[in-house]
């Protein structure tokens, strides 16, 4: 049977894509960013996950205000990276895993997530990012990748509550996969950021490591958080962190920290990742 084994949390900062494209990451500014991400590196090479469920979000890439798609899973069998304005990012096509993919959402559907199903889409430094942070720069990504796209760009995103929930319907779904799968969920977005307005360049590291702390353990407290509260203690695009919840969701009741990092700054934003391993096996 498929299993959930564990669980990455990141941002996904559109300036670190650049940085690792542009050959950059050995630059002082960068250095301490993607200090934090050697172990996480090496750990996932001795992993080896067959599969990502990768919740993300799009930036009016794939999507724009033409359809605005609260929860999407794209069941295909692949995904060219977006043009985001500069061009898309010299990195390989993510490659899908359909039947995964489509088990996924049969079940998250009858399990009363009412899923857009995407078979054609391109995916932009939201999902990128993240796999750049994990696997450096690889020909060819070394795992198969379900991307999971969540609205938090238009008001109104889902709540933390049904992040969660979507999570853990998830875990049931990969869990009844018959084949053999290594499956990990990644959160990414996120952490304290505000991109505009007076507020530009808002950072809150007591706020960030406070839900750092909350993904931890046993305790559900994040899931109860209001909107509010994040735009009010993280900038408006700090909304972006209701996606973690979902891989939480899916780690099940419990979960124990293999890694952490924390560093400001990254363009505007606070750089954050965790790495969970869920403690229960059921
Ligand atoms: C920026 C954009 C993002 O989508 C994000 O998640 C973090 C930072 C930016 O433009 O700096
Ligand atoms: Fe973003």
């Amino acid at each position: 049977m498929a299993r959930i084994t564990a669980g990455v949390g990141t941002s996904h900062v559109p300036a670190i894509g650049a940085a690792i494209d542009l050959k950059k990451t050995g630059e002082e500014y960068w250095k301490p960013v993607f200090a934090g991400y050697e172990w996480s590196k090496s750990w996932i090479g001795t992993e080896k996950p067959d599969v990502v469920v990768l919740v993300y979000n799009d930036h009016a890439s794939a999507f724009d205000m033409k359809i605005i798609p609260t929860f999407a899973i794209g069941c295909g069998e692949r995904f060219a990276p977006a043009d985001e304005g500069w061009g898309p990012r010299p990195v390989p096509d993510v490659i899908g895993h359909p039947d995964l993919a489509w088990h996924i959402a049969q079940s998250l559907i009858l399990d009363e997530f009412d899923m857009t199903i995407i078979n054609e889409m391109t995916v932009d430094h939201g999902l990128t990012v993240p796999l750049s942070l994990m696997f450096g720069e690889p020909d060819a990504w070394p795992v198969k990748v379900v991307p999971l796209a969540v609205n938090v760009v238009t008001y109104p995103p889902p709540t933390g509550n049904r992040c969660w929930a979507l999570g853990e319907a998830i875990r049931r779904a990969v869990k009844s996969f018959p084949e053999d799968l290594n499956v990990q969920v990644w959160g990414t977005g996120g952490m304290s950021h505000q991109l505009q307005g007076p507020r530009a360049g808002l950072i809150n590291a007591e706020w960030d490591n406070m839900f750092l702390d909350g993904l931890i353990g046993e305790s559900d407290a994040l899931r109860h958080i209001p909107h509010i509260e994040y735009l009010r203690e993280t900038g408006s695009e700090g909304i972006e962190m209701v996606m973690w919840l979902i891989m939480r969701g899916a780690l099940g009741p419990a979960t124990r920290c293999l890694h952490r990092h924390y560093h400001v700054p990254a363009s505007n934003t606070a750089v954050g990742h965790i790495v969970l391993e869920p403690i229960t096996g059921d």
